[in-house]
């Protein structure tokens, strides 16, 4: 597996990110990250450790893929929040946007429960595979058309305990 990301590239890359969070919230109030799991678990412990202003979290699970490569186009809700939304500032927190499709169904969700600001963030997005136009406010890193793995992201549930982001064999 070749590295596409260092650990220290990605560490760096979220301090800034969690920088441009902060900057564009209310000084004081509290901003509310959602993870999605389970890609999105590494990116938001250290997202939420690299933020110093006032934050709570949840965790949402979707399921699109199905131990394959290839996604199925199919998002399906597998865990709800614990908590509503209403007049919360709520950033989305995930792994990847690909064809954008997980996305502009949390998105849609999630806006019907009336949240005060709702914004997403990425830790990588593959613009060349996108089929919605769906909106995301802060992305760690641009990549091309390659499977990639580590850090929260898996092929067939493997490989999210890496601390680095690695291109899969074969892709
Ligand atoms: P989308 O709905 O096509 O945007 O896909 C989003 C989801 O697909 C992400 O949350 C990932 O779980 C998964 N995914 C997309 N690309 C990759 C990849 O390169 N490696 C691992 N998972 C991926
Ligand atoms: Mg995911």
């Amino acid at each position: 597996m070749n590295v596409l990301l260092t650990s220290d590239q990605i560490q760096k890359r979220i301090r800034e990110l969690g920088s441009e969070i902060e900057a564009d919230h209310p000084a004081n109030e509290e901003i509310h990250l959602v993870g999605v799991l389970k890609g999105g678990f590494m990116f938001m412990a250290d997202l939420v450790r690299s933020m110093s202003a006032r934050v709570t979290l949840d965790f949402i699970a979707v399921s699109s893929y199905q131990r394959s490569t290839r996604s199925s186009g199919e998002v399906r809700l597998v865990k709800d929040l614990d908590s509503g939304l209403e007049g919360r500032h709520v950033v989305i927190v995930e792994d990847i946007v690909d064809t954008g499709l997980t996305l502009t169904y949390l998105q849609d969700i999630l806006r019907a429960r009336s949240p005060k600001t709702l914004r997403t963030a990425c830790l990588l997005s593959k613009p060349s595979r996108r089929q919605v136009d769906v909106r995301v406010e802060y992305i760690g890193f641009t990549i091309e058309d390659r499977f990639v793995v580590g850090y929260g992201l898996d092929y067939a549930e493997k490989y999210r305990n890496l601390a680095h982001i690695a291109v899969l064999d074969g892709d």
